[in-house]
């Protein structure tokens, strides 16, 4: 069935409060729920809740057993007749956490029993009206064996608890916030505590607690201090304050995704709590710092603001992560942050937006939700919320965000009442903007700079188009923020960086007072999220290169360099790579920059991002051209890699930016170092491998050996999984390192890894390390025998009884086939094909595959 956003209408009943009482065992839990519950507005329709694998018990209303023809299932929905304006429903079933491999509903996970709700997972817990805009307080009542679950958590504030009979105990917590059940969540296990506090701005004591294994315990600092700091952040810059009295987080092993928002009980990915130097790299570290900030930063923009439906999904995701990325730029470095940011847009979301499985940022229908959780929905939706930030200045989108925080509080929001509240305060009118909310696809902008010496007028021509995408053949011109500033070639510098508004397919902008022609510097902090196609010159870009203030336009041009001389390379052109080797010498001697900008600009565009710059995707051709450059880069200026690898070789480990800034670079740098041939490059990474106090450098080395074979590739391997076997976490960047490396045997090792002993479908993670990683490795994914497309469908086929939620994120990669030539593609459709066949596929494959086709 087919959700369509046109048809949503509101509830038919309204739940006030809800009453759960669990007792609580891994193989039956029995699940007894109160609601009451009120008819909303004046129908007939008969009470409906949701159940997904539930056998009611018993059903009661207002007291009395429903005999069996009182009540009906309908799919699993149960039915009831009611006649009455409001009235009290019990219903009792009972569940099995811990045959629960979906990892949706309570599940347990290592020796703990925990809950995971968004976006339906509530209804595999108990009967509810399970959708956003239903919004109930919660009582809680949970029991179980007190050795093996000696911790009780739940949303909201703890109220009372006490030891039962037989080794058991109870536990009562209440949530004074209405939420819908989405947020719902519990935990019960045997955790130790990280406690902390924070006082509010008002001067409210929050009691914190971050619950792991207590083995993990001393792993938890960062994810602690990253919490404060979102707190203190949320205050300051968006003024909004925590209102319960406890806040916790739990980490667990086994977990579909990040982490999740649920009201004062925040779930977490082991991986985006978890960090100490010797298992996690900086990259970690900032996951960590960036998840835990998204989830705390929900309790505004999701929780006490939530989303009427799931087609308004972006309202809290979209807005959460410009939050979020917001807050990390401004815990490290805001250039760098810009830079990741928009390498990840470009990487996962402009791929998605020009394949099948493109959709609006608030999409149209969905079969199944989960596939909903999308780079379109978060990432290109934070783009969304950047330009309208950008349009307003920050002090009007500040005055903004505070209407809807306070006009909407405690109700379930759409998109479009967050545009209203930005058009309100920001006074502006923002009616073709919103196209945005509703057309796919990356707008491409032309820009064409002309240059008239007789009259020194400077002439930019804009002209934008949107492609097609499913379901939308035409589209209308959108508006779009292009921060531009035009360089004097002569002087280095420029006038002024200027915000101009492109609104129509063709549009052209005057500048006068140019003696010489001057150099276009666009879409300045990727001001929006658009390809743009220029006129410019190698030499422009060179140029650009070492001039520009705009630290994003400064990267942009370098890797625009580097594509036009790998393209051409690849088109059988002679480009000139010595502009290319001399702006990456000139970067990275250039002593007033930081290290992890000059990290990032001096790295060649990956292999897939050169796909996406091809009208056919040439794998082989594209891995050619780049490890040649690589080499070329390497052997050119070898004693500059040299240098900077033994001059950011650190004393002692340390987390500042300038610590991690130089990590970044001396990797690189041993990169380039070993990519040049040098006959010692190997040793080299052995022994930074080896030396390392740090897992960045240390796994740094062991995917730049992983990428060729050598005695040392195999001694490094052997190594970490020697020493890291028993720490998943850990043990996951095995599997990642090896599925990711330009070796030329990675089919055959990711498929010998498959059947490795550490190998398991039942965990999210490392499936995501070995076939997730796999996909992404251009390469190697789509070797021409069509091995690559075969793994991932297996698995794909295997996970899919076990966890369709996750087995439906491997479904993208194989979706992209109408960018590969005829015989990677016949492969690629098969390979879909084979899935669709599969018998009692589960439904989020089903919508990926068959749309993949389509
Ligand atoms: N809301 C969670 C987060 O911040 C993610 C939930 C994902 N749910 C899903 N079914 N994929 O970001
Ligand atoms: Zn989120």
């Amino acid at each position: 069935a087919i959700i369509r956003r046109l048809d949503y209408r509101p509830p038919d009943w309204l739940v006030p409060d809800i009453a759960l009482d669990f007792d609580l065992d891994a193989s039956a839990t029995q699940v007894h729920a109160v609601l009451s519950i009120v008819r909303n507005g004046t129908h007939d329709r008969p009470l409906r809740l949701e159940g997904d694998g539930l056998l009611p018990v018993e059903v009661k209303v207002d007291g009395r057993t429903l005999g069996p023809e009182e009540w009906a299932l309908d799919g699993g929905t149960l039915v009831v007749p009611l006649n009455g304006q409001s009235h009290q429903v019990e219903t009792r079933v009972e569940v099995a956490p811990d045959s629960n491999s979906k990892l949706m509903g309570l599940y347990a996970s290592g020796g703990l029993l925990c809950t995971q709700c968004e976006a339906e997972g509530f209804r595999r817990i108990t009967f509810f009206p399970d959708r956003p805009d239903v919004l109930s307080r919660y009582t809680v009542r949970m029991e179980a064996d007190k050795s093996r679950y000696p911790v009780l958590l739940a949303n909201g504030d703890p109220v009372e608890k006490g030891d039962l009979p037989g080794g058991r105990h109870w536990a009562r917590w209440t949530d004074p916030f209405p939420k819908p059940c989405y947020l719902f969540a519990l935990v019960a296990g045997d955790l130790a505590c990280n406690a902390d506090r924070f006082v509010t701005m008002s001067g409210r004591e929050v009691a914190l607690g971050i619950w792991v294994r207590e083995a993990d315990l001393p792993r938890t600092a960062h994810a602690m201090k990253a919490l404060k700091d979102s707190m203190a952040w949320d205050e300051r810059v968006y003024g909004r304050e925590y209102d319960l009295d406890v806040f916790n987080i739990v980490a667990v092993a086994d977990f579909n995704f990040g982490a999740m928002e649920n009201k004062g009980l925040n779930i977490f990915n082991s991986r985006y709590i978890l960090a100490d130097p010797e298992t996690a790299t900086d990259l970690d570290y900032d996951g960590v710092e960036g998840v835990v900030a998204h989830e705390y930063f929900h309790n505004w923009s999701g929780n006490r603001v939530t989303c009427r439906d799931w087609f308004q999904l972006s309202l809290k995701e979209g807005f959460t992560v410009f939050r979020d990325q917001s807050f990390s730029a401004d815990m490290g470095s805001h250039a760098v942050k810009r830079i990741e940011d928009v390498r990840i847009l470009r990487a996962a979301q402009f791929q998605e937006d020009s394949g099948p499985l493109a959709h609006p940022v608030r999409p149209e229908s969905y079969m199944e939700i989960s596939n909903f959780y999308t780079a379109t929905i978060y990432n290109k939706g934070a783009e969304l919320i950047r330009m309208m930030a950008l349009m307003l200045g920050w002090e009007r989108f500040r005055a903004s965000t505070d209407l809807y925080f306070e006009s909407h509080d405690g109700q379930a929001a759409t998109c479009e009442d967050f545009v209203r509240a930005m058009e309100e305060g920001g006074g502006i009118d923002l009616s073709q903007f919103r196209l945005w909310y509703e057309q796919a696809g990356t707008p491409h902008v032309r820009a064409m700079l002309s240059h008239d010496p007789a009259t020194g007028t400077a002439e930019l021509l804009l002209e934008q188009a949107v492609p097609p995408t499913p379901g939308q053949p035409d589209k209308k011109p959108m508006a779009i923020p292009m921060r531009v500033a035009l360089f004097d070639p002569a002087s280095g510098r420029h006038q002024g960086d200027q915000l101009l508004m492109l609104t129509q397919a063709k549009q052209s902008f005057r500048f006068e007072g140019f003696s010489s022609a001057p150099i276009l510097s666009i879409n300045r902090g990727f001001s929006a999220p658009v390809i743009v196609e220029t006129n410019r010159s190698q030499a422009d870009l060179a140029f650009l290169s070492a001039h520009d203030d705009d630290p994003f336009a400064r990267y942009e041009a370098m890797q625009q360099l580097m594509v036009n001389v790998l393209i051409g390379r690849i088109g059988g052109q002679a480009v000139d790579e010595d502009a290319v080797i001399a702006a990456i010498r000139d970067t990275a001697t250039d002593p007033q920059l930081d290290p992890a900008f000059v990290a990032e600009t001096i790295r060649l565009p990956s292999e897939a991002y050169l796909g996406d710059q091809m009208p056919v995707v040439d794998p082989d051709a594209i891995h050619a051209a780049r490890d040649a450059l690589q080499q070329r880069i390497g052997e050119a200026l070898e004693p500059l890699w040299r240098d900077i690898h033994a001059g950011t070789k650190a004393n002692a480990f340390s987390l500042s930016p300038a610590a991690k800034g130089a990590r970044k670079l001396r990797n690189i740098a041993l990169h380039y170092l070993v990519a040049s041939g040098a006959q010692d490059g190997p040793q080299i990474a052995f022994a930074q491998f080896h030396e390392a106090d740090n897992m960045t450098e240390r796994q740094a080395a062991l995917a730049t050996l992983a990428n060729g074979a050598s005695d040392e590739r195999e001694a490094a391997l052997d190594i970490f999984y020697n020493r890291y076997r028993d720490d998943a976490l850990t043990l996951d960047k095995w599997f990642q390192t090896q599925a990711f490396a330009f070796h030329p045997n990675t089919v055959q090792l990711v498929a010998d890894l498959r059947e490795h002993k550490d190998f398991t479908l039942a965990n999210p993670n490392r499936v995501r390390s070995l076939f997730g990683a796999f996909a992404g490795n251009q390469w190697a994914f789509h070797h021409r025998s069509g091995e690559g497309y075969r793994l991932v469908a297996d698995c794909i086929i295997a996970l899919d009884k076990i966890n369709p939620q996750t087995a439906a994120r491997l479904v993208p990669p194989l979706g992209r086939w109408r960018r590969f030539d005829e015989a990677r593609a016949a492969m690629m459709r098969a390979a879909l094909q084979r899935v669709l066949a599969e018998p009692g596929l589960s439904r989020d494959v089903t919508e990926q595959a068959s749309k993949s086709l389509e």
